[in-house]
């Protein structure tokens, strides 16, 4: 169900014998900002009248003329310069709610063609724990994911592993100098993060913060020759790379079972490349695509001067380099319709370039996208800084939003029994189930409502507040929801098998019908920018329209059984929307708080 492709069919065929292409004319009808205008609003008389050499306003005349409203729309209304106001009938909004009442999708279509996605998406660098900046690509890259999926795309998820890079050369390095053996033996994860941080702060120390001075830093030297030994196949320190790995892996998956990341359906990182990078320079030279530079540095010349290195004067190769072997893969093997990026936005240069040396290569008839966004900031608004070892491991901060969760929701608890409410009793399980949906959520929700593109404070009080957009609000929400089926001692399945007529007399009931109606409009356009903000809007729309109902329409005390019956279908679908999109959102709802 589709309600503003209902309305643009209408308009498509209105506009059939007016203009020889409609389509610029039916993408101008959006949903109104005030109800007062309407559902939707049609604005394209003005553009259309200049097309026809015509008044705006008889040009709106003649449009809704030509329209068929029939079993859809009310009779429209034209304002101001040539608005058309259009606003749908309420029978038929409540004909499209029982239809949707049994369907498992929620009336949101499956899409065709379906398309296949390649995502990269939380690629951290390995061999040091994960920090908060690593939250963002995990947290966005795996909620696009769902959303693609539940689409019915096809999508191949890649975690894109730094597993290569110079941070080998510090671990190899704590490794030989540094080593508690004994620790090492009962819990090497722990004991290869202390090592990395050891020798981190030693250089640091010495750098006081200049960048170039740690650079310069002895033990720097040693690092950055471990490292390149490494790379030219030194047995030693291939053999450790490979002890080292799976202890790596072990520590990131820890984190992305706790947070509920979905499982990757591969982890090749850039070390799986390795081998391909003198066959891709090659390709590159050979097609012109790559040049000698200075020095015998073979480099791509993107513009006069913006180049990327692609092999170093030393030989070695670059992460442009690998990359590029990586969008070759990928085109082999998952045959994409798109490949998207989930990464932070101070790449963007780098995949600007990138999908540039692509396309020079013969990439072309694929989407590649860098789906960017800003950075997390602390509470007094500076990046949280993770450079020197000092910023918080990841693993922490999630497991004190935990924390929180169960503080608010003991908080919450005890309010509500203290205001002689009727509330279960908990076993410890149920509880810390609770604490880490909530918590988790929180995390989550905060992150994924925001533009992507912008920064945000990371506040647990903010992200954990029960009134607002946040995912407890949401999860609230959702809990007091389901305990209305269980004071009413109905079924919800019942219901659904045998769907009440829907009645929307009042106008809350019929704003809540309109934006259950519109999950697929939301999830549509959440695609379309590949922005998880525009569900979180959406919920919010739904939250705040279910409030009205619920505060200005008995639903247990209603005044017939019909209405009632109508109205508890109202609610359990305002429940289903709410789950569906948490879920999208890699977030969960407990059935009662
Ligand atoms: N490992 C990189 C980093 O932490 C991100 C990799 C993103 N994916 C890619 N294909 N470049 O900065």
């Amino acid at each position: 169900m589709n309600i503003l492709h209902a309305i643009q069919a209408r308009f498509r065929a209105a506009l059939a014998g007016l203009v020889p292409d409609p389509e610029p004319f039916v993408a101008m009808i959006k949903p109104t900002q005030d109800a007062k205008y309407g559902d939707y609003q049609a604005n394209c008389a003005m553009s259309l009248a200049k097309a026809l050499g015509k008044k705006p306003r008889d040009v709106a005349q003649e449009l809704v003329d030509r329209l068929d409203l029939a079993n859809l729309l009310e009779k429209p209304e034209i304002a101001g310069p040539g608005f058309i106001n259009l606003r749908l009938q309420s029978g038929w909004l409540g004909q499209q709610v029982c239809a949707i009442a049994n369907d498992e999708r929620l009336g949101v279509a499956i899409a065709s063609p379906a398309k296949t996605y390649a995502i990269d998406y939380s690629s951290p660098n390995v061999a040091k724990p994960l920090h908060v900046g690593h939250l963002r690509s995990t947290i966005i890259g795996d909620a696009l994911t769902r959303l693609l999926r539940f689409l019915g795309h096809t999508v191949i998820t890649d975690n894109h592993l730094g597993d290569w890079g110079t941070q080998f050369g510090i671990l190899l390095y704590g490794y030989k100098n540094l080593l508690n053996k004994d620790a090492y033996a009962k819990e090497p994860v722990r004991e290869l993060a202390r090592i990395y941080v050891e020798v981190r702060n030693r250089i640091a120390q010495a750098g006081g913060g200049d960048d170039e001075e740690e650079a310069r830093h002895p033990i720097a030297d040693v690092c950055r020759a471990e490292t390149a030994k490494l790379h030219h196949g030194d047995v030693e320190n291939n053999q450790l790379w490979q002890e080292f790995m799976p202890h790596c892996l072990e520590e990131i998956h820890e984190v992305y079972t706790k947070l509920g990341i979905l499982k990757f359906n591969h982890e090749h990182g850039e070390s799986f490349y390795n081998p391909l990078l003198p066959g891709v320079v090659d390709s590159l030279l050979q097609a012109n695509v790559a040049e000698e530079g200075d020095g015998g540095a073979i480099i791509i010349r993107i513009s006069k001067d913006n180049v990327s290195l692609v092999r170093k004067r030393d030989g070695a190769f670059t992460y442009t380099t690998s990359d590029l072997a990586t969008i070759q893969y990928r085109l082999e093997h998952f045959k994409p319709n798109a490949m998207l990026y989930v990464v932070d936005f101070r790449q963007t240069q780098h995949f600007a370039n990138l999908f540039e040396a692509a396309k020079r290569w013969g990439v072309t008839g694929v989407e590649m996208t860098h789906i960017s966004f800003g950075s997390v900031l602390g509470r007094e608004g500076k990046p949280i800084s993770t450079r020197k070892g000092d910023g918080t491991e990841l693993i922490d901060l999630i497991n004190q939003a935990v924390v929180r969760g169960l503080e608010k929701y003991e908080a919450s608890h005890a309010e509500r029994t203290a205001a002689g409410h009727d509330v279960p009793e908990l076993t410890d399980d149920a509880k810390s189930a609770i604490a880490e949906t909530v918590g988790i959520g929180a995390i989550k929700y905060a992150d994924l409502s925001q533009n992507r593109t912008s920064d945000y404070k990371f506040d647990y009080d903010k992200m954990l507040a029960t009134e607002g957009n946040t995912a407890t609000y949401m999860q609230y929400a959702y809990a007091r929801n389901r305990s209305i089926f269980r004071k009413a001692d109905v079924d919800p399945a019942t219901l659904r098998a045998n769907p009440p007529n829907v009645t929307l007399d009042s106008s809350f009931e019929r704003a809540l019908a309109l934006q259950l109606l519109r999950l697929e409009e939301a999830l549509l356009s959440a695609v379309a920018e590949y922005q998880p903000s525009a569900i979180t809007a959406y919920l919010w729309d739904v939250a705040k329209a279910f409030s009205g109902f619920f505060q200005n329409c008995p639903v247990i005390q209603a005044e017939t059984d019909a209405l009632k019956q109508s109205r508890l279908l109202l609610c359990d679908l305002t429940a289903r929307v709410l789950k569906q999109c948490l879920g999208l959102l890699g977030i969960n709802v407990v059935e009662r708080m």
